[in-house]
């Protein structure tokens, strides 16, 4: 079962700007499948749609995803020396003629490797999502050759595996003439006609082909020929055109259907007319006009009497536009071209997938894919009008939402500052989430009682991570890598189901991002949902071996048939492996005989799950059970280790929902934790049945962060 299904998400009370323009009133606003299922005006609830939701915000107000349709995010080095330069005088032209500019790319970006390329590229990449974009187009043409044009392109398509982001690309490599066909540009035209164009449809490398259609670029008969091979190669055609001089290279896109004219200062009224009659959407890009220090204003009135669609992009790229913000674009638009906030937004949503061909997304509308943001504003307007950094409450991508910064789970890390140099507490170093984090650990609550509540033992555990974060917070800070706190995931309305696959996304999100996720809290139900997070993430491989190392007094090997509770979860993931045709590699450390019946003795056989009860737990066995852990680590492609923080002794860990009579201690425990880190196949784990309310002293939460604190190092 894919994991969307189980859970719908409903957002309450927001103001929604669809795409074209902000609706009348407050919306509620329903995603399932990764899909809008429903959108409503929050004065008539709709029982019948919202059952089984859980509510995923409330207040603020929602866009569709931001899309950013003409950038050049892909390239090496930079170009701050020639905007000292300009500065200074000197025009973008005569610095294009005399080697520099695109060529000064061009030299940087033919040198580095893909993955010096990636490591350059996704920074900014980053800085787009933080700033709510959820669709981006990346073109080539700082490589200029066959090979390094396909690798641009190559690049452009692995930042959208590593980023939770839709990639279009776009073949630029008549963007400018390269050195070595100097005086020759019929020749090099001939290359990207009969060879790069081809090799990229070949290789889907590309989705649609650009030109720079201009005096220092190539001519619009030029640009003729390119485009009458892009569509021999079934490729979409877009133009930069009419940036710096009217050379009719609008008209003539259009002519070919183009689904784009950018940048268009120099536009015409018969130009403008020949892209109202294809269709085609006129692409501003304010920050080049910005940074250029341009005069020439598009013609907006006519674009508006005609009603040529207005896209808004970044155009990101080291020469004219250095910028990755768009919330700054849409402020551009409207300071610099008097766009209105509302057509600035359209440009930077509903108009921005047009541009790309893709009309479905950038909208707000029942059936379109979830790629949604909230803000934390009151109007849209204000996204426009004011400038500023951090107001991304939520980004939502196909259904999942990226958790960001969470107030109250914040509020909880606070401790003592000691005056000595480095002697930093964890309240001092961790951060809270945010999308361009670079990779670390990530602490998530799971404030959940409801498989407790479903297992008839003592609830509580729902306040879990509020109280093994302020344990944390005062230990010493040993680590070198950063760590973050993604907030909480709650349950607070019983459905269990949907909060365990909320987990799952926020664990998977993490994952991606490549965070080692360490979940804290609820009851055990809260395995189901951390392992289906880490099955999403490995889903794209052929039946990945996952081994879950459970430190627990209960095999939870319950039959789920009737309820899923905290007694279930792996009975829950086996039954998903053998839906996937996956193995199910489960090893249970702490067994206590006395709290198991002989059935659940009988269902760990028949699942061949590794059992080491409690007693056979000591000092002197302690070697060959880690002999054992490693081998079973061997067999395995990642590790997901749970600890139910009741396989301690009870004095150990009072604050818990059923207390051990024997459990493993501590000094017992840590040792073969330590074993499992040092496997290096540790990608996930959680503590559970932390329960504060029969906690004595703080013990349990003590316990519970220092296993965090050995298992961070
Ligand atoms: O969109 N106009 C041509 N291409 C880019 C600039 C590229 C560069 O200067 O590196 C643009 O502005
Ligand atoms: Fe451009």
């Amino acid at each position: 079962m894919p994991m969307h299904s189980t859970s719908k998400q409903l957002w309450r009370d927001v103001q929604v700007f669809d795409g074209l323009a902000q609706l009348d009133e407050a919306m509620n606003v329903l995603v399932e499948d990764g899909r809008i299922a429903g959108l409503w005006p929050s004065r008539t609830f709709d029982e019948a749609l919202a059952q089984g939701a859980v509510e995923a915000g409330r207040g603020g107000v929602m866009t569709p995803g931001l899309v950013d349709c003409h950038t050049h995010l892909v390239y090496a080095g930079n170009r701050a020396g020639e905007f000292e330069q300009r500065l200074e005088g000197v025009s973008y032209e005569t610095i294009a003629r005399n080697g520099g500019g695109i060529l000064s790319s061009v030299r940087a970006t033919r040198a580095a490797s893909e993955d010096e390329l990636i490591a350059a590229s996704l920074p900014r990449l980053d800085a787009l999502l933080a700033d709510g974009v959820t669709m981006v187009e990346i073109k080539s043409g700082y490589g200029l050759t066959v090979e390094s044009e396909l690798k641009m392109l190559r690049v452009a398509r692995r930042l959208g595996q590593l980023r939770p982001v839709r990639v279009i690309t776009t073949l630029l490599g008549a963007h400018a003439l390269p050195p070595e066909y100097a005086g020759r540009a019929d020749d090099y035209v001939s290359l990207v006609c009969n060879e790069m164009i081809p090799a990229a449809a070949r290789e889907r490398l590309a989705d649609a082909v650009d030109v720079f259609c201009e005096g220092i670029g190539f001519s619009p008969a030029q640009c003729e020929r390119i485009y009458q091979a892009a569509q021999a190669n079934g490729l979409a055609i877009k133009a930069h055109a009419e940036q710096l001089s009217n050379l009719g290279g609008s008209a003539l896109a259009a002519r070919y259907g183009a689904l784009s004219a950018d940048h268009i200062e120099y536009l015409d009224e018969a130009g403008v007319r020949a892209m109202a009659e294809a269709g085609t959407v006129a692409v501003l890009l304010p920050g080049a006009f910005h940074v250029l220090r341009e005069t020439q204003l598009p013609p907006i009135e006519l674009l508006r009497q005609y009603g040529v669609p207005m896209a808004v992009a970044s155009d990101a790229n080291p020469g004219t536009s250095p910028i990755c913000m768009p919330t700054l674009m849409a402020n551009l638009a409207c300071t610099l071209f008097r766009l209105t906030p509302r057509e600035a937004l359209a440009g930077m949503t509903a108009h921005g997938a047009r541009a790309l061909g893709l009309p479905d997304l950038g909208r707000i509308a029942v059936g379109a894919p979830a790629d949604l943001c909230l803000w934390d504003i009151q109007q849209p307007a204000e996204l426009a009008y004011a400038v500023q950094a951090g107001r991304l409450r939520q980004r939502v991508f196909n259904g999942a939402t990226i958790m960001l910064a969470d107030r109250h789970s914040m509020a909880a890390w606070s401790g003592r500052t000691d005056p000595e140099t480095d002697s930093a507490r964890w309240h001092q170093r961790i951060r809270a989430l945010a999308e361009d984090s670079q990779p670390g650990l990530a602490l998530l609550g799971f404030a959940c009682d409801e498989g407790v509540r479903r297992n008839h033992g003592r609830v509580g555990a729902a306040a879990a991570p509020q109280s093994v974060r302020k344990a944390l917070a005062n230990l010493a800070w040993h680590r070198q890598a950063p760590a973050y706190d993604a907030g909480d995931v709650t349950c607070e309305d019983g459905d269990l189901e949907a909060a365990q696959a909320r987990l799952g996304r926020n664990v998977c999100a993490l994952l991606d991002a490549g965070h080692l996720p360490l979940v804290i809290g609820g009851g055990h139900e809260v395995a189901f949902g951390s392992w289906s997070g880490l099955a999403e993430h490995l889903s794209g491989n052929p039946a990945p071996k996952i081994g879950i190392v459970n430190f627990d007094a209960h095999f939870d090997l319950r039959d789920p048939a009737h309820v899923h509770s905290s007694g279930t979860p792996f009975a829950q993931i086996a039954e998903q492996c053998a839906v996937r045709g996956w193995p199910f590699r489960y090893a249970c450390l702490g067994v206590s005989r006395a709290s198991n019946t002989r059935a659940l003795f009988a269902r760990a056989a028949e699942l061949n799950v590794l059992v080491r009860e409690d007693h056979q737990i000591r000092e002197a066995t302690l070697e060959s059970i880690g002999a054992e852990l490693d081998a079973f680590a061997a067999e395995c492609d990642a590790l997901y280790l749970t600890i139910d923080i009741d396989v301690l002794p009870a004095c150990e860990a009072p604050g818990v929902s059923a207390p051990a009579a024997r459990g493993v201690r501590l000094e017992l425990l840590e040792p073969l934790l330590e074993r499992l880190k040092a496997s290096g196949k540790l990608r996930l784990a959680d503590l559970a049945e932390i329960n504060p309310e029969y906690d004595i002293d703080n013990r349990t939460a003590k316990v519970a962060a220092r296993l965090i604190h050995l298992l961070s190092l």
